[in-house]
């Protein structure tokens, strides 16, 4: 009897020590997990840093010393990076325990330190500590308000595991953004993509069927049949294009009346021309330029372009520049492009179309776009969404308003809008004479003193009292700096922008997003095989 009874007893004991032990490990790995997050995070980024620093060096490395900057340079930047990372992740908890001013006030904060982060990297100079104390200093007793009254450990422990993820995410996102040079990395061509262009090439370079093709595409009458959709697209970059075309094609209800105008520079034409002759696009119409043969863009026509042989041939007369900013244009071919200009010109470049919808190559459309044609822009040359939610895209925030002739003629308060998926209405544009503007407020802009970079600002200048606002729906915004846009927002958009650093293209990318831009993308194209792994 008391055999058995001792039989009997030591499964159940035995049964009895797994469950503690079982509960202690798990315990112990959510402690872990929880010290992690929460103390070691200056280790992780420390990784993270070194990693982002070795990226940069590859990149650039012959023509500066990027050692010196970021030693300098991130200290503030760094604390204010983790601490921006864990306030992420704090508003997601308090999100979702329906805590939503503890939210809203974490989100404030969050804005400023993104704010100071991108000052700093606008004026290339490190942040201080008067700047950084006050924002860390609020930072940390809003964190510590959240880990204190909100919840009990448990549930932030598995909170946090099931965050784990997203918050390893995030982590690489504020090093990304809060670092000077990833401007730079974003807009380097990964290896991938120019090994596509280079295997393109060659088919076209030995497939004349493929010349004589593009020939006879460019005598098409739909190129110039008003009674069509035209959507511009101005790149460099063929897999970015074609997910914009194809995304486009495949979701309009008769892609056969689409009509797509691609502008290249010329070393990509052959390779986007063949590109977009060897794969399906459901019939749509598509041509390709190289804007290097419009020969009316001229330096005496053009102040971007006298302005860009300017920059050229400082460059090539004193070699490698000292100056910091100068570097950073002159790296960065996103500013200097004039491919980005391009949508400046739209009417002189298509002086028989009356409407088009123009396209950056970094978004994705999700629904038919031919309603648009169809909006009443009232008179208005531009139809666009605007962008006053997000609290910083006002005119102040890209525009000198210490100059008088910016601060008489606009208000600071003005809303921005968004370029990326714009409605131009063309004979409005020419009857406005938006393009002689532009020239004007460009050739005002010589010195750089009224805004710093980029199409936004002369944009802001140019459609002033000429931009029609539309629906939000059309064109959301974000996907590639903004984490938190949320699910329904996206889901419900007609054009999705990644606009920010992380392309979907690269390394980099958001991996929440990647998959909308993604499944536009034929992996299976032999050419895109082999240049995964090569
Ligand atoms: C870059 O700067 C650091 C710190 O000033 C210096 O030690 C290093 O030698 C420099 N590297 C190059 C390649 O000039
Ligand atoms: C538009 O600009 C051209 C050339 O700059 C000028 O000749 C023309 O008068 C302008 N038209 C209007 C309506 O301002
Ligand atoms: C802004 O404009 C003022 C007045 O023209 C000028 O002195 C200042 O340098 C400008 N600021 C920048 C950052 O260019
Ligand atoms: C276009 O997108 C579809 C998915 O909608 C995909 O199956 C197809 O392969 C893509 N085509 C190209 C040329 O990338
Ligand atoms: C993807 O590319 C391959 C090779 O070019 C082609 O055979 C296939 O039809 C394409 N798939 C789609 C869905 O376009």
């Amino acid at each position: 009897m008391r055999r058995r009874a001792a039989e009997y007893r030591r499964p159940v004991r035995r049964r009895f020590s797994h469950w503690i032990s079982l509960l202690l490990a798990l315990f112990s790995i959510a402690a872990l997990v929880l010290f992690v997050v929460q103390h070691n995070h200056h280790e992780d980024r420390v990784d993270h840093l070194v990693l982002e620093r070795d990226v940069i060096d590859d990149v650039a490395e012959e023509s500066l010393n990027f050692t010196e900057e970021t030693s300098s340079a991130t200290s503030f930047s760094r604390q204010l990076a983790e601490q921006m990372t864990l306030a992420k992740a704090y508003v997601i908890i308090a999100k979702e325990h329906n805590n939503l001013h503890l939210a809203w006030e974490l989100r404030s904060k969050i804005r400023s330190c993104q704010l100071l982060l991108s000052k700093a990297a606008m004026r290339g100079e490190p942040i201080t500590l008067e700047e950084a104390e006050p924002i860390i200093k609020s930072l940390s007793s809003l964190i510590f308000k959240a880990q204190d009254i909100h919840y009990d450990v448990a549930t932030t422990i598995m909170t946090m595991k099931l965050q784990i993820q997203n918050l390893e995410e995030l982590a690489h996102a504020a090093t990304v953004q809060g670092n000077f040079f990833s401007q730079v990395v974003a807009e380097a061509l990964p290896k991938s993509l120019h090994c596509l262009h280079i295997k393109l090439m060659k088919d076209w370079v030995k497939m004349p069927s493929l010349q004589e093709l593009a020939n006879e595409n460019r005598n098409s009458p739909s190129l110039t049949d008003n009674n069509l959709y035209h959507f511009c697209i101005f790149s460099d970059n063929v897999l970015a294009t074609s997910v914009v075309v194809n995304s486009t094609v495949s979701n309009a209800d008769h892609p056969k009346q689409l009509v797509f105008h691609i502008v290249t520079n010329g070393v990509n034409h052959g390779a986007m021309q063949a590109w977009f002759l060897i794969n399906d696009f459901k019939g749509a119409t598509i041509e390709v330029q190289n804007f290097e043969n419009f020969h009316w863009l001229t330096a005496s026509y053009s102040p971007i372009v006298k302005q860009l042989l300017n920059t050229d041939s400082r460059a090539f007369y004193f070699g490698v520049y000292k100056d910091l900013d100068v570097e950073a244009k002159l790296h960065n071919p996103k500013y200097l492009s004039l491919l980005n200009h391009l949508r400046f010109y739209i009417p002189e470049i298509y002086p028989q179309l009356a409407k088009v919808v123009f396209l950056d190559d970094d978004v994705v459309v999700q629904k038919d776009l031919t309603q648009l044609f169809s909006l009443d822009l009232h008179g208005n040359v531009n139809g666009a969404v605007e962008t006053c939610l997000e609290v910083f895209h006002r005119f102040y925030k890209y525009l000198n308003f210490s100059s008088s002739i910016i601060s008489s003629k606009f208000d600071p308060q003005a809303c921005g809008w968004a370029f990326g998926m714009n409605v131009f209405d063309l004979v409005a544009w020419r009857k406005a004479n938006v393009t002689a503007r532009y020239h004007y407020w460009q050739q005002q802009n010589g010195d750089g003193t009224l805004w710093n970079l980029g199409t936004l600002p002369p944009g802001l200048l140019s459609f002033y009292g000429l931009t029609e606002l539309l629906d939000r729906r059309w064109h959301v915004i974000g996907l590639g700096n903004d984490l938190n846009i949320e699910n329904r927002v996206i889901e419900n958009a007609a054009v999705i922008h990644f606009n920010g650093n992380m392309k979907p293209w690269l390394k980099l990318a958001l991996s929440k997003y990647r998959p909308l831009w993604e499944q536009y993308v034929n992996r299976s194209h032999p050419h895109l095989q082999d240049c995964a792994t090569g």
